[in-house]
């Protein structure tokens, strides 16, 4: 059985106070999971803060970005290794913001997976369609070019330790979800691509949707066959939106 997963992206949101009043209402709310994970991916200053707020508790711990290298004089960057000296299970790389405001593009994107990887993290690799792409119907071709960077880097075998979400950039913070069949078929082409490759980790691999998910829409996307989970902005800043995203993965 492929694994179910819930990931809060909490992006530049927060405060100590904030961080710690929505975590111990998660927390209080949804004392564990019957089935599935759930991971909160939060900002680099308050990873020590969330790690001691998080242990012995379902919820594991994952950050947004990771530089591509291992160290050295990159100011303001932050290594695989360090993350992992705070417990990160997961890592979100490539997410659209990053590759639209930052310029990230595949190849940079394919270093930081391996890299995430290197260091015994699970990368979240986001991948995913601007609206004038899906107007100019290359949406498959987008989303394959971004997956086979990370293919011809790292292998399609890297992919048993890895999760990958879709998240079309029409989607995100918009409100305007895509519906259940839009993301199905998404779902559904980069698991065939990748069965082309490897049946086998095609099939156990989980792919999350992410894009205004939230409380009343998760059910629909959840109950797709090739939907595993999901990747949750807004709504993961709000305790009862995210204890009720984290019980539809598990129906
Ligand atoms: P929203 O859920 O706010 O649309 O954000 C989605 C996202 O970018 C998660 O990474």
């Amino acid at each position: 059985m492929r694994k179910k997963l819930v990931a809060g992206n909490w992006k530049m949101h927060g405060n100590k106070e904030q961080n710690q009043e929505l975590l111990n209402a998660i927390i209080a709310g949804m004392p564990r999971m019957r089935s599935g994970e759930c991971v909160v991916c939060v900002p680099y200053p308050y990873l020590s803060q969330v790690q001691l707020l998080l242990q012995n508790t379902f919820i594991k711990l994952g950050a947004q970005n990771v530089n591509q290298f291992a160290k050295g004089a990159y100011t303001g960057e932050v290594s695989a290794e360090m993350l992992n000296d705070f417990g990160c299970h997961y890592v979100i790389v490539g997410h659209s913001e990053r590759r639209a405001v930052y310029g990230e593009n595949d190849q940079t994107v394919a270093l930081k997976y391996a890299a995430a990887q290197k260091s015994n993290m699970v990368p979240i690799l986001c991948v995913g369609e601007t609206s004038e792409q899906r107007e100019a119907d290359v949406t498959e071709q987008v989303i394959f070019k971004q997956l086979n960077a990370v293919i011809e880097n790292s292998g399609v075998s890297s992919l048993v330790n890895a999760v990958i979400a879709y998240e079309p950039v029409w989607a995100i913070g918009t409100g305007k979800t895509a519906t259940p069949q839009q993301a199905q078929d998404v779902h559904s082409y980069i698991r065939k691509s990748i069965a082309m490759l490897d049946p086998e980790v095609a099939s156990a691999l989980t792919i999350l949707y992410g894009g205004s998910v939230k409380a009343d829409n998760a059910s629909q996307l959840f109950a797709m066959p090739d939907i595993d989970g999901g990747l949750i902005g807004g709504a993961s800043l709000i305790a009862t939106d995210f204890i009720s995203i984290c019980q539809s993965v598990q129906n």
